[in-house]
């Protein structure tokens, strides 16, 4: 199903799909596979697709805390994407469902090739302060960025509909970008 010869870039928790729809257009070199929990949600992008059929996108539900280190080999990702992820976190009895946690970091370590990438966005600061701390923690992830720092601005170039409700409402959104080491890399 995916083309062997082109580079995976995956999307954890996708809703809508605009920001899978827009990257694969604009890059057509990369295979985009989107993994979403909500089964409505997927039939959403797949309806999109039949009008404009994108032969780089490919949509799977999925729940990602139980099935993403089972859906692709070790070292196989270029890229994932992590936005938005937890709409309901504010409540502490839901921290266990977040869908960033140290399991989360350590599978994206291993399927992620050399020098593959992780973009993730959060609105709240305390989940952006907690995923940075359990990135740079790990040891095997390097801060693009900056050590400690947050993103300044887009890391893709391409809004997703959550970043467009917060930047419309004038609320900070909080990004990062970390660089899978190379084995033995400091
Ligand atoms: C707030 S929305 C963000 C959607 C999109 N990434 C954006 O930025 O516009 C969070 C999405 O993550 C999905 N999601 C939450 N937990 C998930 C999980 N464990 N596995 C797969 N998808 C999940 C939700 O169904 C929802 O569509």
């Amino acid at each position: 199903m995916l083309d062997p010869d082109k580079p995976v870039e995956v999307d954890l928790g996708f809703g809508r799909g605009e920001f899978i729809l827009e990257m694969a257009r604009n890059r057509p070199e990369v295979e985009f596979v989107g993994l979403e929990i909500r089964q409505y949600l997927i039939e959403k992008v797949r309806a999109r697709l039949q009008e404009d059929p994108r032969a780089n996108v490919h949509v799977l539900t999925a729940n990602v805390k139980r099935h993403l280190s089972t859906l692709f080999d070790p070292g196989m990702l270029s890229r994932v994407y992590v936005h938005f992820p937890d709409p309901w976190t504010q409540r502490k009895r839901h921290h266990k469902r977040r869908m960033v946690d140290a399991d989360l970091v350590s599978t994206l370590h291993t399927l992620l090739r050399p020098r593959g990438e992780v973009h993730l966005m959060t609105d709240k600061s305390d989940v952006g302060t907690e995923i940075l701390a359990l990135f740079e923690g790990h040891g095997g992830f390097e801060n693009v960025c900056g050590a400690g720092q947050f993103c300044l601005g887009s890391t893709t170039g391409v809004h997703t509909r959550e970043e467009m409700y917060y930047i419309g409402r004038g609320d900070p959104v909080f990004r990062l970008r970390f660089v899978r080491k190379a084995d033995g890399e400091d």
